[in-house]
């Protein structure tokens, strides 16, 4: 039994230690043919890596230089609409820009500035100052002022009479060293004017208290004057009558004058309503151009919408106005009126009469001014005030070919 055992232990190990060999046997001859097996594939796997990473890195440059070429045209595009606004803005403004280098010649002109100065930019770039502007801007810039708010008069290549106001400062680039100037202006032409007819209006009303009295004090006296003196007419020889018929005629006229004066002087009531200032123009041109064929009417008016006014004192401003037309043209001529609408009506009114000298045109509308034997000089004071009784404004330009008023009044809703 116990041999029999021995054996039993002996057997069982032994099959142990075979199964074992086996297992190592098999793992031995695996290890060798997975060896063999991987020897080949390394190889063909390595140089794959490299081709992949190659390839990999050559299309990551390229989409680097995609985005570095999309960056670079959107930093193009910033920089070229930064230039455009910038430029967009200079172009826009109100006020004139000029600017020029160190030595004097022109580097930017705005659209403004071509307007105010009557010149194209293509002209003016890269000349020098004096080739393209007058004094006293050249002088101005000659003596490298700085001018904040100033106020100058200027004349225009055409020969029109301006007021600029201005600021002229040195041009410094962005390390603040000078290399140049900049002349920034506006047009003030017509506030000028505007602020001649508030001081006018002003002036007028006190002017206006003082003579009315005045002149209404003279009618009494010219009443009893006018009443003896037709009395006489009746009683005197028919020798003495024409000496009696002049005193009348004189009477006439002092009469008129005093009336001239009374509806210039005294502060305007209106009597406002619904006005066609067409038909209020029209009516005009027949009242005063009786008889004088050698004169021609063209009326370019548009529809003009109705305005609030005094229908009498306007008529009385455009018949004083179309009346010193014809005056002006003694061999006749002609006058055209025109209108153009926007937030006031513009009317004008202009003549191919001599024009009006230009030492005298300052004075056009002071009471009194006048260059006709016959004329009290009250004409174009009259229109002023109603003019400028109703909200308007009026001017003036004129040269060797005529004469144009230019009337605005506002129109309201
Ligand atoms: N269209 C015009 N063309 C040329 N000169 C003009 C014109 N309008 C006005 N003037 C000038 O302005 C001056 C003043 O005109 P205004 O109408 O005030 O007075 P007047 O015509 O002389 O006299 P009146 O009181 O009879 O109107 C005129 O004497 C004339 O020299
Ligand atoms: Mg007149």
């Amino acid at each position: 039994m116990k041999i029999d055992m021995i054996f039993f232990y002996s057997l069982v190990f032994t099959l142990i230690v075979l199964i074992l060999a086996f297992f190592y046997l098999l793992k031995t001859f695996r290890r060798i043919y997975n060896r063999q097996k991987n020897g080949e594939s390394k190889e063909v796997s390595q140089v794959g890596f490299v081709v992949d990473t190659f390839h990999e890195l050559v299309s990551k440059l390229k989409e680097k230089e995609r985005e570095l070429e999309i960056l670079r045209q959107k930093a193009e595009d910033r920089a070229l609409t930064i230039e455009g606004y910038n430029e967009n803005i200079l172009q826009s403004v109100p006020s004139g820009v000029m600017s020029f280098d160190e030595n004097l010649k022109i580097t930017k002109v705005n659209q403004t500035a071509e307007k105010i100065f009557e010149i194209k930019k293509e002209f003016a770039f890269g000349k020098y100052h004096t080739d393209v502007l007058n004094s006293p801007i050249t002088d101005l810039l000659n003596e490298k002022k700085i001018i904040e708010r100033g106020e100058i008069a200027y004349t225009t290549p055409s020969g029109r009479k301006i007021w600029l106001g201005l600021n002229l400062s040195p041009l410094k680039d962005s390390d603040g060293k000078i290399i140049g100037q900049i002349l920034v202006f506006t047009d003030i032409t017509e506030i000028k004017a505007l602020e001649a007819q508030m001081e006018f209006r002003s002036r007028l009303s006190s002017l206006g208290e003082i003579s009315a009295g005045i002149a209404h004090e003279l009618r009494n006296p010219m009443g009893v004057i006018a009443g003896y003196t037709k009395l006489l007419s009746k009683k005197v020889d028919v020798s003495l009558k024409p000496a009696v018929n002049a005193i009348i005629n004189e009477i006439n006229v002092m009469n008129r004058i005093i009336s001239d004066f009374l509806s210039f002087a005294k502060p305007a009531e209106l009597n406002v309503s619904d006005v066609d200032l067409k038909a209020v123009i029209e009516k005009s041109i027949t009242e005063v151009s009786k008889g004088r064929e050698d004169i021609k009417t063209h009326i370019e008016i548009d529809k003009l919408p109705l305005i609030k006014g005094d229908e009498v004192l306007l008529r009385q401003a455009f018949t004083n106005l179309i009346q010193n037309a014809i005056e002006s043209m003694p061999a006749g001529g002609e006058i055209y009126i025109r209108s153009s609408i926007g937030d006031s009506v513009e009317l004008f009114i202009s003549d191919t009469g001599p024009g009006i000298a230009e030492n005298i045109i300052d004075k056009i509308f002071l009471p009194f001014f006048t260059t006709k034997e016959g004329g009290t000089g009250l004409g174009l004071s009259i229109v002023q005030k109603v003019i400028v009784s109703h909200g308007g404004n009026i001017f003036v330009e004129s040269n060797n070919k005529g004469t144009t008023f230019r009337i605005r009044l506002p129109i309201k809703k």
